[in-house]
């Protein structure tokens, strides 16, 4: 089963490049950048990473990224990233960045974009990695900011292929945001929402109605309302569903107790993706791996949910045939 995850062609759509900053890698840069950080060591940070709920991941995450400063230490994080997909298999993957976690701190918007631009244009060049940005809002800060944000991308609106919605989903619904989601639509991006994390099924059917979404990240509580779950079926609405981080932020208990395998065989279009992996203790091979421990499943079963994120992603039609037909050379040869 291993061998199998292992080599199966996999593609992320849910994964936050600032929670790919490994504990080494964020030492490094306090170093470099002479940022001090509230740990003596690697192991140190390691060790914090207990987390009671959504809230007390993010106080952590944001601390540490403020050791993220110059447009090298983004090239640096992402060229990272992009080890670990080329080590899983991830042949195609759509990453989030959060640029008010950065502006806020009075780092220019143009040094984090460059920086993660040129690793992965690298990426393509040097691992045969595709990839898309996805620019994400912060939730928790209000409207405007959102739409400063949104006119600071405008002069990359070529490298930005979508925006989407993150940070604590209590109290900052999907209404909160739904004016600069219509601007953004009308200069041409896609949009996606993190919706049903923590928050009720109601954020995932107004992430739909109001922010038009092309997929839902996250959307796990979607089992709370069935008529939504029978229009995700219907529609073919993509979950971005994020294993390890769920049980990591208690959303489930136990692996055993994610619905994710269920929603699979309802014929929802599920995928698997890492989230925040240097946070939640693996990539998108150990997502793979914890789920197919925990809930038996058929080497199809775990096919399906890459032929899943290919429909879901936001590439040509001709780009996702080229990608489905790796998967099928490489199921065909084991
Ligand atoms: N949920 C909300 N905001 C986030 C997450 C998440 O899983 N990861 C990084 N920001
Ligand atoms: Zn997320």
């Amino acid at each position: 089963m291993m061998t199998y995850i292992q080599g199966l062609p996999k593609v992320e759509l849910h994964l936050h490049i600032e929670g790919s900053l490994e504990p080494d890698l964020m030492f490094e840069l306090a170093k470099r950048n002479q940022v001090s950080i509230p740990f003596n060591s690697p192991e140190e940070v390691q060790a914090a990473y207990q987390f009671e709920d959504l809230q007390s991941f993010l106080d952590i995450y944001y601390q540490g990224a403020n050791v993220l400063i110059n447009e090298q230490d983004f090239f640096d994080l992402t060229w990272a990233y992009l080890l670990r997909c080329q080590q899983d298999n991830v042949i195609h993957t759509e990453i989030f960045f959060d640029p008010q976690t950065h502006t806020a701190r009075g780092i220019a918007f143009d040094t984090v974009i460059n920086g993660i631009d040129k690793a992965l244009q690298k990426g393509r060049e040097e691992l045969g990695i595709s990839s898309q940005i996805i620019m994400c809002f912060l939730r928790h800060l209000d409207q405007d900011s959102a739409f400063e944000t949104l006119r600071q991308a405008l002069p990359y609106k070529d490298k930005i292929i979508g925006v989407g919605l993150d940070s604590s989903e209590s109290g900052h619904p999907p209404e909160k945001f739904q004016q600069v989601f219509e601007e953004a639509i009308k200069h041409g991006f896609l949009t996606v929402a993190h919706a049903g994390e923590e928050g009720p099924a109601e954020n995932i059917h107004n992430a739909m109605k109001l922010l038009g979404v092309a997929r839902v990240d996250h959307g796990v509580r979607c089992v709370e309302d069935e008529q939504l779950v029978e229009q995700l079926i219907q529609d073919r609405t993509p979950l971005t569903v994020c294993p390890l981080s769920n049980i990591k932020l208690k959303v489930f208990q136990d692996m055993a107790d994610h619905n994710i395998a269920d929603l699979l065989r309802r014929g929802l279009c599920v995928t698997i993706n890492s989230d925040d992996p240097a946070y939640f203790g693996g990539y998108m091979t150990d997502n793979f791996v914890a789920v197919a421990e925990a809930l038996p499943m058929t080497n199809e079963e775990l096919k399906a949910f890459t032929l899943n994120a290919i429909e879901a992603s936001f590439i040509s039609e001709e780009e996702k045939q080229r990608l489905v037909a790796k998967v099928d050379q490489f199921c065909a040869s084991v």
